[in-house]
Order: structure tokens, then sequence, then C-alpha cells
């Protein structure tokens, strides 16, 4: 028996975190007047709670326009639609997002370039995108990923210049600031999702805002079936599908988007405090924050576990034992994409793959973004930010077992163990045994 609770110690933790999604009696009473009002969806469009909240959002971010959608996926793809990307184009991602980033790319028949990111960062590396540009790009896609921005200023200039335009994919940054704009406020577009996990949510639901009316009023046809847009300026008309969101999603999200603020204050003070009880440790490493970031919007604290100080233990006995400790945590939260099992590419279903070239490309082994690679699979530990939303006395917990891990980690020397398994499995394999709503 040895210390750690995988080896039979007694746990850092027994009881819960905070409880998420959190809800008040706000959210209850907005359910009821929509329930009352028997005005339960997105038409007639845009519905009232609907419209008020694309606005309140789009004005908290510092943005003009705001229109809620089904979820983030649909708000990505809606972006891309409205920016002009057209079959055949091309459009820039980090390799390391979710899937989400990148699939709505290929359902408009147009390919996404996978660019590398920034180890100090984990978002798409501005350096490295000049390489990656052809008379085909039409857009750059950076995820604000792991607390952190891709360097928004330099992809600003890198856009301008080739006149490119640059979406934001803000799925893990509601109100996260980059100098005096909020996410995304920055780019031509901005796309959030309110999945059940996100900082806000309505279970599923997804946002885009822009402060430019003629997108605004381009993305209302296309979420609206094809319908003219609520001015009708631009006499857009192009075939469009049902991606509203509902009322009752929409009354939530105000609630949401109240609590939002205090809940990044109470968040951003504990992670402090967390990161300073864990600086200095030998083999942990911490994203470096860059000056421009005036508001952190923290989805999941993101550090570094290195293998290569802890004698060879691997992320996942460091994360069974600390998921044993009573810590939730995770490592393959996300693969390059052109790796995951979540990305079974099949070029005959998006033709623009084989266009003008004598074979497809294959976007899975075409390839080797190391940054990546090595965050997904060797590195990158992720905390999920409701365990950071509870007392000072949770945070100490959760330093505390991070700590007791490290201190012990000799005890899981050729440990097997069934939650070392669970953290060796990919996010295609996991709905068997995961238990979480989300
Ligand atoms: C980075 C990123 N992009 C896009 C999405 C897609 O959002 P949704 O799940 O609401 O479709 C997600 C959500 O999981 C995400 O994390």
């Amino acid at each position: 028996m040895g210390k750690l609770a995988i080896t039979g110690g007694k746990p850092t933790r027994r009881r819960p975190f905070a409880p998420w999604p959190v809800y008040s009696r706000d959210e209850a009473r907005g359910l009821e007047v929509v329930l009352r009002s028997r005005n339960w969806g997105g038409y007639p469009f845009p519905n009232s709670f609907a419209s008020a909240f694309g606005r309140n959002f789009a004005r908290f971010h510092g943005a003009k326009f705001g229109l809620a959608v089904a979820n983030g996926t649909v708000a990505i793809e809606v972006a891309l639609k409205v920016v002009g990307v057209q079959p055949g184009d091309e459009v820039i991602v980090p390799a390391y997002t979710w899937e989400g980033t990148v699939g709505p790319i290929l359902l408009l028949n147009a390919i996404p370039v996978f660019v590398d990111i920034d180890p100090d960062t984990y978002c798409l590396d501005a350096a490295l995108i000049d390489k990656a540009l052809t008379e085909k790009t039409r857009a750059i896609l950076p995820v604000h990923l792991a607390m952190r921005f891709a360097d928004m200023d330099a992809i600003g200039e890198i856009a301008r210049a080739h006149g490119v335009k640059v979406i934001e994919d803000c799925a893990h940054a509601h109100g996260g600031m980059w100098g005096k704009k909020g996410a995304g406020a920055i780019g031509d577009m901005g796309c959030f999702s309110f999945q059940s996990s996100k900082l806000m949510t309505s279970g599923e639901g997804g946002a885009v805002i822009t402060s430019n009316q003629e997108y605004f009023e381009r993305a209302q046809t296309y979420v609206n079936c094809g319908r003219a847009s609520s001015t009708d300026k631009f006499k857009h008309r192009f075939i469009g599908f049902n991606y509203r969101i509902t009322e009752l999603q929409a009354a939530i999200l105000e609630s949401q988007l109240q609590r939002l603020v205090k809940q990044q204050e109470i968040r951003q003070a504990n992670m402090d405090h967390f990161e300073s009880r864990l600086r200095g440790t030998p083999g942990l490493g911490f994203l470096k924050r860059d000056r421009r970031q005036t508001r952190v919007a923290a989805y999941q604290y993101v550090f570094k576990y290195l293998p290569e100080s802890f004698d060879g233990i691997s992320r996942a006995a460091f994360l069974g034992a600390l998921e044993m400790e009573g810590i939730p945590c995770d490592g393959l939260f996300y693969e390059p994409v052109y790796k995951s099992a979540l990305f079974p590419l099949s070029p005959e279903e998006f033709p623009a793959l084989s266009w003008g070239r004598p074979a497809p490309l294959d976007l899975k082994t075409m390839y080797h973004c190391p940054v990546s690679e090595r965050a997904a699979y060797v590195e990158s530990v992720w905390l999920p930010h409701h365990i950071f939303l509870g007392s000072r006395r949770d945070t100490n917990d959760i330093a505390d077992g991070v700590l007791k891990v490290c201190e012990n980690i000799s005890e899981l020397r050729g440990l097997k163990h069934p939650a070392i398994a669970r953290k060796n499995m990919s996010r295609a394999e996991r709905p068997r045994v995961e238990r979480r709503q989300y």
C-alpha cells in the first residue's frame, strides 16, 4: 500500500466540487415566461429572447451585432459562409482543436489547412501562417484555446496584407479580452458555443457576433432557411437552413450572461492561487500570458506535465492517479484533428479535396505538427473550469492533489490500473465509460 489513492492510500479529496452548470431562480423565471408565452421556438425570427440575448451578448464583447444559433459548430459554418468561403477555398486552422472547428470547413466543400500551435499558448502559431497561405486562402480561423489567445495583432496584420478574413473560434473564450476588444470582436466574426461544458450554457446553443451589418444580415438569412433578413437592406437571396436557437435556450442564456463576470473573477482568483502553489515544482510547465490579453476566459486550467522530469512516467499514469485523488482531469482532451478518430475523412465526400489534383489531398497523413502532437499525446493537463468556482479550500485540494502525485510519482512505475487505462482513451472511445453529462 502506497501513499497515493491509486495504490491504496487516502484520497486528497472525497467531496465533489462545485456542480456545473450553475442556475438559479433567474433561469427558472426566464423559462417560465417562455413556457407561459407558448412561443418556444426560433420562429418568428429573430424571436424576442433570442434577439435580446444576441444584442446583449455582442455588446458585452464589444461587437455591434449578435445572432444566437443552434450550436457552436453551426456558428462556425455560418461565419464561413457569411464571409464568403466558397467550395475549393482554403481556411487556415490550428491543428490542435476540437473537430467542430474543422468539420464546417469541409461541409462547405472548402479545405482546412492545418498549422501548428505555439508551445507557449497552445493557440495557432502566427509565425507559421505565412508558409500556409496560398492564393486560395480565404480565411484564418484561430481558436482561443487553453485560457489563451493566439497573437491576434499579428494575425490581423497578415489577414489585411493578404485580403483574407479572420473568424475567431471562441468556444472556450466567453468574456475573454485582447487589448480593448472582447473575444469574437477582434476579427471579422466570432463564433461561440453554449454546449453543456462551456463557460455559459443552455445545454446546446451557439452564437455569432460581428460589427459588420452585412455579415449579420447574411447570417440571418443563412440560419433562417434563406428568408430575407430583418431589414432586407442587402437583398440577400441564397439557400439557408434552420439553424435557429429556441426561446427556451435564449432565456437561460440571458441569466448565464449576467453571471459570467462574477464567475470569471472567482475562477481567476482561484486559478492564480492554484498556480502560485504549483510554480517552481520541477517537471510542471505553464502557458505564458501575453500582456495584451487583458481578461482571461478559462474554460479549463491547462498546464504541462513533463514526463522526462518524472523518469518517463506517462501523463496517463499521472492523470489516473490524480483522478483517484478526487481531482477531475484530462489529457487527451484534444488531438491534432488530422490524427483524431473523429476525423475519418473520406475524400469522396468532399470533392474539393480532389479538384485540380492527380490524387485527393490526404489530410490525415500529409501533416506533422510536432507541438500539437506533443501537447496532445505527451504533456497537456486539462482541469475543468467549474472546480475553480468553489472556495480557497477547494482550490488547495486541487493543488494538494497535484503536488501529492508529483511527490510520490515513483509509486506509479509499472502500475496497471483502470483509471490509467481510461486516461489513455480518445474522445471517440470515451462514450463507453463516460458518466459526466458533457
Ligand atoms: C474549440 C471548439 N470549437 C467548436 C466547438 C463546437 O461547439 P458545439 O459543441 O456547440 O457545436 C467546440 C465545442 O465543443 C469547441 O470546443
